[in-house]
């Protein structure tokens, strides 16, 4: 047990910096609804397979209006996205975004959607940008999510299943899984690289300082 796991189940700062596996420094802060911009030139770059893997079963070829309205209901407690961004880019709409979204049905559940903008994948972005949805969650009192993976994402599926996530449903092309939140890096069970690899990067995050954003 690492002396910052005691404290990681509190909120994390609204914006922080931290760095990628290779390195490259991140800002990571929650998406506002004038960020629609920002994630209109991000979907439009996305390839065709994130866009697949981020609507599975779909694959429109833009975020509709009525898609990037839906920014005007986060709330930092039911509904929240969080993004991240290269500082030493700017022009970057960003590196990917992560959110949750709580079930009205299941209130201490929601679902979930990361996506991370092609150069970045493979490079630890999911890993933080799942972190974050984790911490938050948790203290906001959801203990379950949910992923819709495009069934052929095998890694990500099996990714999830290290975790300790469990197939809840299957249709057309798409894998549901549901998964703990997790309150702290002590709670992810690490006997696989995958659980490893997201404690490390949950523990690293709890102990990072708020910055202005
Ligand atoms: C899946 C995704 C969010 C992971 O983010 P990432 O920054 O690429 O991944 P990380 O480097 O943080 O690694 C986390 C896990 O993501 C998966 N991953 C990494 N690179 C990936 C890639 N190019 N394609 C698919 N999955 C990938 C791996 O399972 C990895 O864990 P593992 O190394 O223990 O197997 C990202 O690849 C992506 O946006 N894919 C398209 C959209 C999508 O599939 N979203 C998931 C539905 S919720």
């Amino acid at each position: 047990m690492f002396p910052f796991d005691y404290f990681a189940s509190r909120a994390l700062p609204p914006a922080f910096k931290t760095e990628l596996g290779n390195g490259t420094p991140i800002l990571v802060r929650h998406v506002r609804p004038e960020d629609a911009p920002r994630l209109k030139e991000g979907f439009n770059r996305l390839s065709h397979l994130a866009r697949r893997r981020h609507f599975p079963g779909e694959e429109p070829t833009e975020l509709t209006d009525e898609q990037l309205k839906l920014l005007s209901q986060v709330d930092g407690r039911n509904y929240v996205i969080w993004g991240a961004q290269n500082p030493r880019k700017p022009d970057e709409p960003g590196i990917g975004i992560a959110r949750y979204r709580r079930l009205d049905e299941e209130p201490d559940a929601a679902d979930v959607a990361i996506t991370v903008m092609d150069p970045y994948q493979g490079t630890g972005a999911g890993l933080v940008l799942h972190a974050c949805l984790h911490f938050t969650a948790h203290h906001n009192g959801i203990r379950a999510f949910y992923y819709d993976v495009s069934g052929e994402n095998e890694r990500f599926i099996r990714h999830l299943k290290h975790l300790g996530a469990e197939h809840v449903g299957r249709v057309v092309g798409v894998t549901r899984l549901k998964l703990p939140v997790f309150a702290r890096a002590a709670s992810v069970p690490q006997y696989s690289a995958s659980g490893f690899k997201l404690a490390r990067t949950m523990r690293r995050l709890a102990a990072a300082p708020a910055i202005a954003a």
